[in-house]
């Protein structure tokens, strides 16, 4: 005899609860492949309830049809939470159970997962230890600081005032107990100072921070390298051969550069130094946004206050100092057009370098 609408939907309603109340009550992973089978399984419940769909004329057919759809995945879906919680139960009772043993070797990583057979150096690495060759050839040492710094090194010693409208273009991630992740590397510079004695020339990889909206450009983590040179007589001369140098040396050929005005409160003269796009010519490109030139190198001359926050006296000292993005300058050499890939987990991006 052909079945009842209103047994059909009974019926699901009984296989549905059921089903959930004895999924509370399940133990274990076979306990629960057992339930899969005879409820999902060629002839289970719910596979043979769904046969009977084939009795009913088609209107019925296909409103029960769709009902009956919708209990199955909730229950599937009620299922493989049950499956989860369960499979984690069994590792958490297998950690506290089983010794295991920390010397083994790990397996080998899948061929072709590293280029050539090993592991390499990331690209922002590279390119830093380069740089650091480059300045050390030049009589530099290199110097870390704390990224968690203090309101002092990275703004109030650089001469940025308490509501200074440039604090504005470097928000950062304060903690509670009045610390701030360093927006730039430049808070080195004082710290340099009042741990050096003077004439001395620094650089000063690192990382810093900013509260930024993210986009193709724009990182809240990413490296800079600030340098910094103090002597009794340091003039823009010496600013542009250093920075000209280092350039052509990263890009391994001759590179054309300009200067502009451009405004850092710790510096004075401030400049920001532009490199002719390798990529156009100048011809404009997506690279330099249609401008011929990319913005590399912010930099100027020490300014007098910061000398003096750094303990020296501005009448017998001068410095000349500048912050290169060095996330920048390796998508640059690298040609990589989105900044946001150095954070990805993807394996597949690191090893293209
Ligand atoms: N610290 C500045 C920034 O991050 C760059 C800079 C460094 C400018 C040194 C001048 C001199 O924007």
């Amino acid at each position: 005899m052909a079945m009842e609408r209103e047994s059909f939907l009974g019926q699901l309603d009984l296989i549905s609860s059921q089903l959930k109340e004895k999924l509370a009550e399940v133990h274990s992973e076979s306990e629960l492949e057992k339930l899969r089978q005879e409820y999902f399984g060629k002839k289970g419940f719910l596979s043979s309830l769904l046969k009977k769909l084939g009795e009913f004329p088609s209107e019925e057919r296909s409103e029960l049809g769709k009902k009956a759809n919708f209990v199955k995945e909730e229950l599937m879906a009620t299922f493989q939470v049950r499956e989860r919680q369960l499979r984690y139960l069994r590792y958490e009772r297998l950690a506290e159970e089983e010794w295991f043993d920390v010397t083994e070797p790990p397996l080998p990583f899948p061929e072709g997962y590293h280029k050539k057979g090993e592991g390499h150096i990331h690209p922002v690495s590279q390119v830093q230890k380069e740089l650091e060759d480059i300045f050390t050839s030049m009589g530099f040492s290199i110097l870390d600081g704390p990224q968690v710094e203090t309101d002092f090194y990275n703004f109030g010693a650089l001469n940025f005032t308490e509501d200074h409208p440039a604090r504005e273009m470097q928000d950062t991630f304060y903690t509670n107990d009045g610390f701030l992740l360093r927006t730039h590397t430049s808070p080195v510079q004082v710290r340099a100072m009042q741990q050096l004695s003077p004439p001395f020339r620094i650089i000063v990889p690192g990382r810093v921070f900013r509260y930024e909206e993210l986009d193709a450009s724009h990182e809240h983590t990413f490296y800079q390298m600030e340098g910094m040179v103090i002597d009794r007589e340091v003039s823009v001369g010496h600013l542009l051969f250093l920075m000209h140098t280092l350039l052509k040396e990263i890009f391994k050929q001759e590179v054309n550069i300009r200067l502009r005005p451009g405004y850092f409160p710790f510096v004075e003269p401030g400049f920001e130094l532009d490199m002719l796009c390798l990529l156009c010519g100048g011809k404009g490109c997506s690279v330099c946004k249609q401008t011929g030139y990319v913005e590399v190198l912010p930099c100027g001359l020490v300014h007098p206050n910061v000398l003096r926050a750094g303990g020296l006296d501005p009448m017998k000292w001068q410095g000349a100092a500048f912050g290169l993005g060095l996330t920048r300058l390796v998508m640059l050499r690298y040609k990589i057009e989105d900044i946001r890939h150095f954070m990805s987990a993807d394996p597949a991006f690191l090893r293209q370098f």
